[in-house]
């Protein structure tokens, strides 16, 4: 199985950024731990970075033919694209949306996500590991379990 790890505007400068906020993790050093926990997992993972909303949303579009479900951290395109939106909700494939920081804790613009609706789930605020915990997440629903089956419990119970 195949995962998908993209990310938005501004994440290449991780490491150098606002560091109070985002951490001194560069992007290699998040890519690389992802790298890690994926090998445990036994998945092949493609990380990808880009400053374009169109390049985004070319590699989502594109992603269903070769991954089994996509990572993203939009950067600041959570918060007013609509084009990413239609992208996450036209394609079948599950979107785990992550974010380094929390982003209901900070100015009010970035307490609103877009994406929020149609992404499978949301993990925010716990830096690197939002992103790791966004990789399981995404392993789960992958193999098709996840959600689905974690309703099928509370019905059960
Ligand atoms: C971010 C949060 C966004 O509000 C911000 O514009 C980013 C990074 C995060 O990972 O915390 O660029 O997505």
């Amino acid at each position: 199985m195949k995962i998908l790890v993209l990310h938005g505007v501004n994440l290449n400068l991780l490491g150098q950024r606002e560091e109070s906020i985002y951490g001194r993790a560069t992007l290699d050093d998040i890519n690389s731990e992802l790298r890690a926990l994926a090998g445990q997992l036994g998945v092949e993972l493609e990380c990808r970075q880009s400053n374009h909303e169109g390049q985004l949303v070319d590699w989502l579009q594109q992603a269903p033919a070769s991954y089994a479900a996509v990572v993203f951290n939009p950067g600041a395109y959570t918060h007013y694209s609509i084009a990413l939106r239609d992208a996450i909700a036209a394609i079948s494939i599950p979107v785990v949306e992550v974010h380094l920081s929390n982003i209901y804790a900070r100015e009010e613009f970035r307490h609103t996500s877009v994406l929020a609706p149609v992404a499978a789930g949301q993990i925010s605020g716990l830096g690197a590991l939002s992103y790791r915990l966004g990789l399981l997440a995404a392993v789960e629903l992958g193999r098709g379990r996840g959600k689905d089956g974690e309703e099928k419990c509370i019905k059960a119970d």
